[in-house]
């Protein structure tokens, strides 16, 4: 029986164990014996692989992060223990690799494809939705639902106490994150670095908010200018004339119970993953767009940058036509 494993690698996500799940019981559906590697590319050097059964998968479909543990190996960015993360597959036999991850783990896999051979599917998944090539990261559903609960949460207390909130959402130098939750959430302001912005042009429209009655603001921030937050929050205080704060969500948006949307895109991600490496895709990463999956080559997903859709940069300026 052929032998495959799979492992996460970098920031985990919620919708990794559900993708753990269906990975086990297809895997054995198509005949194939399915491995766990744990604590990514750094398990894969140490050889902490195992073979997986139903047992490990049972009740925790339910569960965000992922239960075989998760790394951000440096030391698989050197040739000799990439020989020895090989050495280690040859001991149990494994010939393909499921590999959940961002681009920078998806880039490790092809010099280790190349030097090694080893067939691997990557499957993006990130909160940050930053991968080019693909509209969806696995995990990304779950992280936006844990924002718009904050951000509920939030709006309440602000309301009452008539404060601006400066709030703080994760995505490194991506900003989706940040404009998809504004744009659900009803923020009056969002900052992101793909967009230049000057405090100065919303004081007049801020003020005439507020003559006409708004007692609150929620300006969400995104990750990659959050630096700027505390800043922002004095230009609330003095300029726009709101007592304010600053929310940093920071680490809750990376867990917690994953959505029916994130479980249905890990089963779905994992099988065309499987499918894929069962026809001989030897290198590639699994995407989705416009409702379709296909498979990308590494060039096309981790060594290009990922661009935020235009439709919603458009959204974006229309909300802050001021
Ligand atoms: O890549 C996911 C992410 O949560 C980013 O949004 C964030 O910048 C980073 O990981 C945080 O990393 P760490 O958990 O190592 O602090």
């Amino acid at each position: 029986m052929k032998k495959i494993a799979i492992l996460c690698s970098g920031g985990d996500v919620s919708g990794m164990n559900p993708a753990l799940k269906h990975f086990v019981e297809y895997s054995i559906q198509k005949g194939l014996t399915p491995y766990f590697i744990y604590k990514g590319f750094e398990g894969l050097i140490d050889n902490k692989i195992k073979e997986a059964s139903y047992c490990d998968v049972a009740g925790i479909i339910n569960k965000g992060g992922t239960k075989i543990g998760s790394s951000r190996s440096q030391r698989f960015m050197q040739q000799e223990y990439r020989k020895q993360a090989k050495a280690n597959l040859e001991k149990h036999g494994i010939t393909m690799l499921v590999v959940l991850g961002g681009d920078g783990s998806f880039r490790g896999m092809e010099v280790f494809y190349k030097e090694h051979g080893v067939a691997f599917c990557g499957i993006p998944s990130t909160i940050d939705n930053d991968i080019a090539g693909t509209s969806y990261c696995l995990g990304v559903d779950t992280a936006l639902n844990i924002i718009r609960n904050a951000l509920d949460a939030i709006r309440d207390t602000a309301s009452s106490f008539s404060r601006a909130f400066v709030i703080e959402t994760m995505g490194r130098e991506c900003g989706y994150l940040a404009l998809v939750s504004a744009l659900t959430s009803g923020a009056e302001l969002c900052l992101i670095p793909e967009v230049p912005y000057d405090l100065k042009s919303y004081e007049k429209n801020f003020k005439e908010q507020m003559k006409n009655g708004r007692n609150y603001f929620i300006a969400i921030v995104s990750e990659g200018i959050a630096q700027e937050s505390k800043e922002i929050a004095a230009w609330f205080e003095k300029s726009v004339g709101m007592e304010a704060r600053v929310t940093v969500l920071g680490h809750i948006q990376r867990g917690g119970n994953p959505t029916v949307y994130d479980r249905l895109m890990a089963y779905k991600f994992v099988s065309h993953a499987i499918d894929g490496l069962l026809q001989d895709k030897d290198d590639a990463v699994i995407c989705f767009n416009d409702g379709g999956f296909s498979y990308k080559s590494i060039n096309k997903v981790a060594f290009e940058k990922y661009e935020l859709d235009y439709e919603l940069l458009n959204y974006l300026k229309d909300m802050q036509n001021v």
